[in-house]
């Protein structure tokens, strides 16, 4: 504020905001301000524009406030009916499975949301890169890396954090510098991809050989996130059933072996004071061979 305008802030003053069609110089940019007393004269008015292209918004539901706060607390918050934490417990596994002969430099953690997984992978791998498609999710990770450690005391985040690039991202549609990982960690998210086949099939270049792709997924395809040509699994081919399990093996079968029996990995997500969301994900390990 200019010092000369702080007497127009007195009560009797209106402000114009944005300057008008009449203004000139840089009055006329919409930072220009102007406090008149009431009894002037002005220029003012709104700028009406219509246009014959019809007007989609696109509505992210995992940019909502209601979604933000499910996944801080599923993420960070308690355990509901003795089901593990979900990102901690999957990243468990990826550490069992990793044993010592695995190299653990750099880690791709796709679809992070709220950031536990990352955090959790980079007590062990020297770079971790996590990536979401919602800009709020990954904020909120952000604000938890640096603010974390006050707001959730049992957290006790690796001193190892900073080696954690946080940003936002499409799994559909990523760059080319997202490459190179001893392990890629899918959770939750291929389900919820727009384009899973192309996500997967893109894969193999990312990953190095002998590296591993991890995906966990309850596999419950919706055409609301995923057009029905695109889902894995879930219908009937030439008359028989075709799981999301066969599906990802024919995907992925050219670059990958499987490295282990799939195993299931419950959740429980708590949606309101009184309801919770109780699911049974699959965890699959496959091993870049080709
Ligand atoms: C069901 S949540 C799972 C989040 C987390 N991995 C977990 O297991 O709790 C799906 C996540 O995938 C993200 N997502 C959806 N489409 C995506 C895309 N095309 N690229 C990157 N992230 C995406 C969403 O923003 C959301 O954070």
């Amino acid at each position: 504020m200019m010092i000369f305008s702080v007497p127009t802030f007195d009560g009797k003053h209106n402000l114009i905001k944005g300057g008008s069609w009449i203004s000139t110089g840089n009055e006329t940019i919409r930072e220009s301000r102007y406090a008149f007393r009431r009894h002037f004269y002005q220029q003012a008015g709104f700028r009406y524009i219509e246009s014959n292209t019809k007007i989609s918004q696109d509505f992210n539901a995992y940019e909502t406030d209601e979604l933000i706060s499910q996944y801080l607390e599923f993420h960070y918050g308690d355990e509901y009916f003795g089901v593990p934490n979900y990102p901690k417990a999957c990243v468990e596994i990826i550490f069992k499975l990793l044993g010592d002969n695995n190299p653990c430099r750099r880690a791709l953690d796709i679809g992070c949301a709220v950031g536990r997984s990352s955090f959790e992978l980079a007590r062990q791998f020297d770079f971790v890169d996590a990536v979401d498609f919602s800009t709020r999710f990954i904020r909120n990770a952000l604000n938890l890396r640096t603010y974390g450690e006050v707001k959730y005391a049992d957290l006790r985040l690796s001193d190892k954090v900073n080696n954690i690039e946080l940003t936002q991202g499409d799994a559909c549609n990523l760059k080319d510098k997202y490459n190179n990982y001893d392990l890629v960690f899918a959770g939750n998210l291929i389900d919820r991809l727009y384009e899973p086949k192309k996500f997967l099939t893109e894969m193999a270049k990312r990953i190095n050989i002998g590296g591993l792709l991890v995906i966990a997924s309850p596999y419950t395809w919706l055409e609301a996130y995923t057009q029905k040509e695109q889902w894995l699994g879930g219908f009937k081919q030439n008359g028989e059933n075709l799981t999301t399990y066969d599906g990802l093996e024919r995907l992925l079968s050219a670059h990958f072996e499987a490295v282990s029996e799939p195993q299931d990995v419950p959740f429980v997500i708590r949606e309101t004071a009184r309801k919770f969301q109780h699911t049974v994900a699959q965890l699959s390990v496959w091993r870049r061979c080709a």
